[in-house]
């Protein structure tokens, strides 16, 4: 494999002479140059954060899957590493795909599905996917151990494995489609990593429309477990699931050798357009951190036009509420990144808009608005915006709906859409929000909800408007950071 891995590393160093400073993120974690998916072996390791995610070094599109690799020691800053894994076995040949990393008494551990296309590379009639484990002494360079679960006969979709250490004894949760494409998640365990054996179906879907279930993490919360997945097939519900896949998750009860037992049905984790394959990990102190993919399959991406595409989304804090939501948050470390902190208060606007002259090109803001005072039509912020407020992502309440909106029709190239929620109870809307060059994230009342979407302003000279129509907008306060 060595020399596979350097010629991907040299690869990616060719590209990353094109990638632009335009979209590239200042914060989020992405790749030097080429395409990205899904993080894989989120894990903390010898006293790092290490974060692997699917790579393709050699152009800006999905191909063959390498495991690309990033560490940091507070998973705020994070510094590449060299690729951790090429395609280069039979078993593996097209793609070292999704799965995690454990930390095996002092050896970093990834276990990886290795996939094969029988057919042609695309076809997905026909393809063979193995449990694949690799090992480290150092956390950078790893050996391949070969094949260490293949599917049981009728399944081909077998995929993502998520392994933890429980009570002594590992366990493994891997997506499936059944031979009837059903979509479910399968329960393994093992003694060493390498033989395993079956436990059960820890859930199977009741959705006639979803004939998959990717990157599959079940993992404690509060009282509960948490089964999340990525469902592929569910059709798009009101405002419901309108991505192209989503992801969520369901709460239960279990505890090893009995059944999984829900006690919370499916709900979606991000409200925005680009969210996908979600991972947890265990931070230091014992939080529980999810960071997903922050695009979504068949997306315009025009960072392509700079060889470069996929960024992965802030790390957030996973908090159960006692009706059975999972709420996250962004972690605290982010707080390190800030500088030039301002603080308006009192703005009160009638059917205008104002230009907060705020540079926005890489920013956090907290914004309160008083909703008992708040009666335009339409009132918000529009983020990222160009000097004349012409281009940008709009995040506004509608009064009339009540719902919140995160509409991007107007922040740039090739994006399109909007997504909303209800807005929440309670006479003080709080947002949380993080503009990168290319994304924003918004947390609304403390988590409650969130909205992550990819936009792509052509201006770089960005700022922030607030604007009322037809009636009026009272923010108690605004405090705002540069990052
Ligand atoms: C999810 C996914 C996984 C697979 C990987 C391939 O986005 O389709 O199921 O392992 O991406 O890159």
């Amino acid at each position: 494999m060595k020399a596979l891995l350097d010629k991907g590393n040299q690869a990616v160093d060719e590209l990353a002479k094109y990638v632009k400073d335009r979209y590239y993120p200042a914060y989020h974690i992405a790749a030097k140059a080429g395409w990205i998916n899904d993080p894989n072996g989120l894990v903390y390791f010898n006293g790092k954060y290490h974060a692997f995610f699917q790579h393709y070094p050699y152009d800006e599109n999905w191909g063959p899957m390498h495991w690309g690799h990033v560490v940091s020691d507070d998973m705020v800053h994070w510094q590449h590493l060299p690729i951790a894994l090429a395609p280069s076995e039979d078993y593996d040949k097209d793609g070292c795909f999704s799965g995690s990393a454990v930390d095996d008494n002092g050896t970093l551990a990834l276990i990886y599905t290795g996939h094969v296309w029988l057919k042609e590379a695309g076809d997905d009639s026909a393809v063979r996917e193995v449990q694949c484990l690799a090992i480290s002494h150092d956390g950078i360079h790893f050996e391949k151990q070969g094949v260490v679960l293949t599917p049981p006969d009728g399944i081909m979709h077998f995929r993502d494995p998520k392994v933890w250490k429980q009570d002594g004894r590992w366990f493994m949760v891997v997506g499936a489609r059944d031979a009837n494409d059903v979509g479910q998640v399968r329960l393994y365990s093992s003694a060493d990593l390498r033989q395993w054996q079956f436990e059960q179906i820890l859930a199977q879907t009741d959705d006639p429309d979803v004939y998959m279930m990717e990157c599959p993490d079940f993992f404690p919360l509060g009282d509960s477990y948490i089964l999340m997945f990525s469902p592929q097939g569910m059709k798009a519900k009101g405002y419901q699931y309108r991505n192209r896949f989503q992801s969520g998750y369901l709460v239960g009860k279990w505890q090893a050798g009995s059944e999984f037992k829900i006690t919370h049905q499916f709900a979606e984790f991000d409200h925005g357009h680009d969210f996908y394959a979600p991972q947890s990990f265990e931070a230091a102190d014992g939080r529980r951190i999810l960071i997903s993919w922050m695009d979504m399959w068949e997306s315009a991406m025009p960072s392509k036009a700079d060889k470069w595409a996929g960024v992965l989304s802030l790390p957030r804090e996973t908090i159960l509420t006692k009706d059975g939501k999972v709420i996250l948050r962004p972690i605290k470390e982010l707080e390190s990144l800030r500088k030039d902190e301002k603080k308006l208060t009192n703005l009160y606007l009638t059917k205008t808009q104002q230009n907060l002259e705020l540079c926005a090109l890489q920013s956090e803001l907290m914004v309160n608005i008083d909703l008992t005072r708040t009666t335009a039509e339409r009132a918000g912020l529009k983020l990222a915006a160009s000097a004349d407020g012409q281009q940008a992502a709009w995040l506004y309440i509608d009064n009339q709906a009540n719902r919140l909106v995160l509409d991007r029709t107007l922040a740039g190239e090739g994006v399109a859409g909007y997504r909303s929620i209800p807005l929440p109870q309670g006479n003080t809307l709080k947002l949380h929000i993080f503009v990168d060059h290319s994304s924003v994230e918004v947390f609304i009342n403390d988590g409650e909800y969130s909205f992550s979407s990819r936009i792509y302003p052509t201006n770089n000279d960005r700022t922030i408007y607030l604007f009322a129509e037809n009636g009026d907008l009272l923010v108690n306060d605004i405090e705002y950071w540069a990052l």
